[in-house]
């Protein structure tokens, strides 16, 4: 059994990725697949809290866990996730490609490090390419997301 954003299945083959097993099988296209060798970033998930590169892992490895993708994130209304929102009102979305890997990046750091300094954002997103925006931006978007988030 795996969860995926609250909900359990149990119908799957252990030996797929579980990248190509979250778009082609439970159709959930947010994430990402960018080089499909753990290089990129774009297809970064959280798996019981820490962020993985899900091109990288097998359903067998991640049995009784529980996942976290993008399309996870926001409330059952359509109100955006703080981290997501910031991502928009900071122009930290060009193509969008590199997008969701980031903000579950940048989700795994805020729940561990509400203050992080710019520094730690660098390193905790070194691991997501992004092609278009120069990083700035996006190291903007999460400062005002923790912002945002801390009570
Ligand atoms: S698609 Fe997984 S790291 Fe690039
Ligand atoms: S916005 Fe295009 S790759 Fe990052």
């Amino acid at each position: 059994m795996i969860k995926v954003n609250g909900v359990t299945h149990a119908d799957y083959d252990p030996a797929q990725k579980l990248s190509v097993w979250l778009r082609e099988g439970l159709l959930l296209t947010g994430t990402k697949i960018g080089c499909a060798i753990g290089v990129c970033g774009s297809c970064t998930v959280l798996v019981d809290g820490v962020a993985r590169r899900s091109c990288k892992v097998l359903l067998k490895d991640v049995e009784g866990a529980d996942i976290l993708t993008i399309e996870g994130l926001a409330q059952p209304d359509g109100t955006l996730h703080p981290i997501q929102q910031a991502f928009l009102d900071t122009g930290a979305i060009q193509c969008g490609f590199c997008t969701p890997g980031m903000v579950m990046s940048a989700y795994a750091l805020l729940a561990k490090t509400p203050r992080p300094t710019r520094a730690e954002i660098r390193q905790a997103l070194k691991g997501n390419l992004c092609r278009c925006t120069g990083y700035q931006q996006i190291v903007d978007a999460v400062l005002l997301a923790a912002e945002r988030m801390r009570p």
